[in-house]
């Protein structure tokens, strides 16, 4: 018997200027995400966006329902639409950020698990890591680079 750990490791910037300049202005597209998000129920405003090896951005926001499972999280609105705009094309980053209607979010707003199993399946289509950044509607901004540094012992196709 051993014990083993997994290590993660990511990068915090204090805030948006002392980042890359694309990816603050990916940040930026996913805070304006927010204002399209449709969170009558939770009250809890998701943004993402994501920039794709051919320099395209799509954004996505949450969109529930009252039917609660029939609903989407912003981060898979955002990848299955750049998937459906733009087939085949690598996806570079992933941006996500909340703003909810009765608090101030101030720490980092990580991706779901049902949304890391996307980002998952979108790396490997991509065969590179894809930079996963994180912020609350302030505060600092957390980059992992790349999906398994965010979920450890993923589930992957080969395993099929
Ligand atoms: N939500 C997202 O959009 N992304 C996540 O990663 C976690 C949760 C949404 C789903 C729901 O509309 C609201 O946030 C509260 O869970």
């Amino acid at each position: 018997m051993k014990k083993e750990r997994f290590i993660c490791t990511y990068t915090v910037f204090d805030n948006l200027d002392e980042m890359d300049p694309q990816d603050a202005e990916l940040m930026r597209r996913a805070h304006e995400a927010t204002q399209s998000a449709y969170a009558p129920y939770s009250k809890f405003n998701v943004g993402a966006a994501v920039r794709l090896a051919n320099g395209e951005i799509v954004t996505g926001n949450n969109i529930e329902n009252a039917a609660y499972p029939s609903g989407l999280c912003a981060e898979r609105v955002a990848m299955f639409g750049a998937m459906a705009k733009f087939p085949g094309v690598a996806f570079e980053a992933l941006a996500v950020t909340a703003h909810s209607q009765t608090k101030v979010i101030a720490e980092p707003v990580a991706p779901c698990g049902a949304c890391r199993q996307v980002i998952v399946e979108v790396e490997q289509l991509s065969k590179r890591p894809l930079r996963v950044m994180c912020q609350g509607q302030e505060g600092p901004i957390m980059v992992f680079e790349g999906i398994e540094s965010l979920m450890p012992f993923i589930f992957l196709d080969k395993f099929l």
